[in-house]
């Protein structure tokens, strides 16, 4: 629960975060605005859209990899985000005039304490803690362009996968005379150094392959997918997956076959691994239609509501909201002479008014903006002469002075009893 979250306090000397204080130096560039983010967690809010999107990513997941009953891939979404340069950045064999460091791209507490860029930050620790296939999701804080597509804050979810040598070669024939390391190898845009290109070519495969899966899952067969090299400091070779959205390619994840450096450095130097990293925004905007990413942001339960589904599998296509608030208006009118009365109907062979022909004509005129059209008041005035028009016409749940509600008219002794003559009604 978001409103739960501590207050965050920027003070003079400090930085108060989740309950943990830090001191400011000159360092220091985190603003009120991205703290009253931190704690939000929009991943862990339940029928969210980015929780929902984590939610079929992990059963997807479950589903394809449950051995012996059990799921493979352990699911971490509870770490903080506030992370210590080393974790964001030198864990990573990021190296230290690295642009990613940059103080104008990202946010500090302090010189050595900062909000996670990625949620790469945790990799090392978690395969410290002898994790060797795990799923990550956090929210995450980078000054940031701002477009449709980009945030200052959104959320990632990493993946990591280790393999053992008899884990990668135990279906290939023969195997076991096959290696995951090779000494004196040469590092090539294939492949690091140290590793084997047959094991470097069967960890790439394994990681495309169910990364397409994933979004296959997610979107079906139809969606255009296609990979492009790319580079990263933790990752050797690396890649990013772009989709077709709105006419446009879309990056919505990096991935690559662990530097083996860091892999070691983790406690882990007898496996070899792939690990991703993707943007839970980017494909919930693909895969629910959300054309601005701010709108994850919302409070508004016209926005919310529309995500709350009894399955997790069920489509959303997501219905525009106005950026404005929602507008009524009220409108009385006066029924036309000939159509007031049975008789006159009956007279013209003609159907007496219904609410249906008013709703046709807000539909003609109004179009989609219009959500609803209630009746708020319908008034006959017992006297065929119909003194009430003198009455100004007023809508909402008042009564106009002098009329009379419906209910009460219809005990009247006119021998129009209830037949409405005028019409109080709120178009929203
Ligand atoms: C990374 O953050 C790497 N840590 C990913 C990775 C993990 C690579 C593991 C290799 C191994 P990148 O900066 O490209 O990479 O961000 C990853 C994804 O986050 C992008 O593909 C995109 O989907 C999303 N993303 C990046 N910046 C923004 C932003 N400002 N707003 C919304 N989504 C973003
Ligand atoms: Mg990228």
């Amino acid at each position: 629960n978001g409103s739960s979250a501590a207050q965050p306090v920027i003070g003079q000397d400090s930085v108060e975060v989740l309950g943990h204080t830090y001191p400011r130096d000159d360092v220091t560039n985190i603003t009120p605005k991205i703290l009253a983010k931190v704690g939000r967690n929009l991943h862990n809010q339940s029928h969210h859209p980015l929780w929902l999107i984590k939610e079929r990513i992990k059963d997807h997941f479950y589903g394809a990899y449950t051995g012996r009953g059990n799921p493979l891939f352990s699911v971490h979404d509870n770490l903080s985000p506030v992370v210590t340069t080393e974790q964001n950045f030198d864990s990573l064999l990021i190296p230290a005039d690295h642009p990613s460091r940059k103080r104008g791209d990202n946010y500090f507490l302090n010189r050595t304490t900062m909000l996670r860029a990625h949620t790469s930050a945790h990799q090392r620790e978690l395969v410290r803690s002898g994790l060797d296939r795990f799923l990550l999701a956090g929210d995450v804080y980078r000054r940031d362009e701002i477009d449709a597509t980009h945030y200052p804050v959104f959320h990632q979810m990493e993946g990591v996968r280790l393999f053992t040598n008899h884990e990668l070669f135990s279906r290939v024939e023969n195997g076991e005379d096959l290696s995951l390391f090779e000494a004196g190898g040469r590092r090539t845009a294939q492949k690091q150094q140290c590793h084997t290109l047959e094991a470097v070519k069967l960890v790439e495969h394994n990681l495309k392959s169910t990364l397409t899966r994933l979004v296959t899952s997610l979107f079906g067969k139809d969606l255009e997918v296609r990979w492009v090299d790319c580079y990263f400091p933790f990752t050797h070779p690396s890649f990013e997956m772009e989709v077709r959205f709105r006419g446009d390619w879309l990056e919505v994840l990096g991935c690559g076959v662990m530097e083996q450096e860091l892999v070691n450095s983790a406690g882990a130097g007898n496996k070899l691994g792939w690990a991703f990293g993707l943007g839970l925004e980017r494909l919930a905007m693909v895969l629910y239609s959300i054309p601005d990413i701010r709108l994850f942001w919302s409070q508004d339960p016209r926005f919310l509501q529309q995500f709350v589904l009894s399955d997790i599998h069920q489509p959303v296509s997501f219905q525009p909201l106005s950026k404005y608030p929602a507008l009524h208006n009220d409108i009385s009118f006066w029924l036309p002479e000939d159509e007031r009365g049975r008789e006159a109907g009956r007279e013209s062979g003609r159907e007496r008014y219904t609410e249906n022909d008013f709703y046709e004509l807000v539909r003609s005129i109004g179009g989609d903006l219009v959500e609803k059209v209630t009746l708020v008041d319908s008034f006959s005035h017992p006297n065929r002469t119909c003194e009430g028009r003198r009455h100004r016409a007023r809508a909402g749940n008042q009564t106009p002075r002098g009329a009379r509600p419906r209910s009460a008219v219809s005990h009247s002794p006119s021998r129009y009893g209830d037949i409405p003559l005028k019409q109080d009604v709120r178009v929203s």
